[in-house]
């Protein structure tokens, strides 16, 4: 490709290090189309004859056919997708091929092959996550009210529904979309015409290639277009906290898991057992969602590293930009696939929810709340709770056992109806609170969508 100034080849050992064939092939899609358009242009800018162009599209069409079908042979001597398919049509057209580099460069070419390949990727992520929430609304809705401590610092604080726990990680998923989705409307605009760093001294119709392929507009500084990998940044960050998420999701679940939580049951198929341990139920799922999210971050860093150095405009270095890309699309991915699958059968054991929540230190809370609405300030009645706590913790008399009248006047007999766990969840019937009729609410709120 570069022939011309060139005595030496390239020694194998550098054709080796710098092929990016053996993973930027799948932008094939990208790169022909794109291609197929610059074609056009060069045609409507009478750089091409209607015969040149319609041989240029019709061999582009037979590689894209012919990689689909298997059939194409990628060369790691030929670098890259972009050279890889401009010399296969060369080849098969001839001197029409040898037209189609005008007025783009492979650094134009490769920011618009990796915008659309994000563009596609995004609208296939965020299809995946809405799936992860119907499962997740499905299993909210079955155990809508089923009651669960809900925890902080992992000790038991306060009860809430099963329904509005799974709905915290919808709300969670939700604003992942709403990320995937902000930054698809920044990185769709076209960088074609931008060339190797200055644009070109042959103008062609930047707009006009952009609408063929979908952008909303046209870069507007061919140098920073050139460098910009910030939107694969933003993707990698949205990718990444998503699986924040999931690893959190995943968490939960494998302590629900355990003999000591029992509060769920996974199918055997989303579950892995002991080649030792005959009697061993593992949820590798969970954990493998966990362990991946390290990949995710990573690889958000990845890029951040690779790109924070780099002076203006193209280097090099920015080839490393794709593994990290494809590896955090292709992981979640199946993140999302395999969790959707395991959340839509997995089973919440409800006699077992129910008896964690059933400790009437987590309605110790509304007893201070009680006591306030009998007038006393709020210090003083956590305080006064606080007597009882002890006074519980000492005696092994159960909270709600307790003789309150004992601890303080400000207690009656009225007191004990705090301790009606169905009337503690009526109660909480402020927007975002765990009421079962909220709950109820939101799930039909989030399945109008
Ligand atoms: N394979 C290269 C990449 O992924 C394409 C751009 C190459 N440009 C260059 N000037 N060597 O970044």
């Amino acid at each position: 490709m570069w022939k011309g100034r060139f005595a030496q080849d390239t020694s194998s050992l550098v054709q080796q290090f710098g092929e990016s064939i053996s993973y930027d092939w799948r932008l094939y899609p990208h790169d022909i189309a794109g291609s197929i358009a610059h074609a056009r242009a060069q045609k409507q800018a009478g750089l091409l004859t209607d015969e040149e162009f319609s041989s240029i599209e019709k061999g582009l069409k037979e590689i894209l056919a012919d990689i689909e079908a298997g059939r194409f042979e990628f060369k790691a001597s030929l670098e890259d997708i972009h050279m890889n398919v401009e010399a296969e049509l060369t080849k098969r057209i001839g001197a029409a091929g040898a037209k189609l580099h005008t007025a783009r460069s492979r650094n134009d070419q490769v920011a618009t092959d990796t915008r659309l390949y994000c563009r596609t990727e995004i609208d296939l992520l965020v299809a995946a996550i809405s799936e992860l929430q119907s499962a997740l609304l499905d299993r909210a809705e079955k155990y809508a009210a089923t009651v669960l401590p809900g925890y902080t610092h992992l000790q038991r604080g306060q009860p809430v529904t099963v329904g509005h726990h799974l709905l915290a990680y919808v709300e969670m998923l939700e604003r992942d979309k709403g990320r995937l989705s902000d930054a698809r409307k920044r990185l769709n605009i076209s960088p074609l015409g931008s060339g190797a760093l200055a644009g070109s001294t042959i103008n062609l119709d930047r707009r006009a290639i952009a609408a063929e392929l979908g952008f909303d507009g046209v870069t507007t500084n061919s140098m920073d277009a050139i460098a910009d990998r910030d939107y694969i940044a933003e993707v990698l960050f949205a990718t990444g906290l998503c699986g924040v998420h999931l690893s959190r999701l995943s968490e939960d679940l494998i302590l629900w898991c355990t003999a000591e939580f029992g509060f769920v049951i996974f199918s055997d198929a989303h579950t892995t057992g002991s080649s030792l341990m005959p009697q061993k139920k593992n949820p590798d799922v969970c954990e493998l969602t966990r362990g991946k999210t390290g990949r995710l971050v990573g690889n958000l860093m990845n890029l951040l590293m690779a790109v924070k150095g780099l002076p203006l405009t193209y280097n090099r270095d920015l080839q490393e930009d794709k593994p990290p890309l494809f590896d955090s699309i292709d992981t979640l991915k199946l993140v999302l696939a395999v969790n959707t699958e395991m959340i839509a059968a997995m089973e919440i054991r409800e006699e077992r929810a129910l008896a964690a929540a059933s400790d009437p230190m987590l309605l110790a809370t509304d007893l201070a709340d009680w006591l306030v609405k009998q007038g006393v300030p709020f210090r003083h009645a956590h305080e006064l709770v606080g007597k009882a706590v002890a006074e519980s913790v000492k005696t092994g008399v159960q909270l709600d056992q307790l003789d309150l009248t004992k601890i303080d006047a400000a207690y009656n007999d009225d007191a004990k109806q705090v301790f009606n766990l169905q009337r503690a969840l009526a109660a909480r019937t402020n927007p975002g609170s765990p009421s079962i009729e909220n709950v109820k609410a939101e799930i039909a709120r989030w399945r109008k969508g």
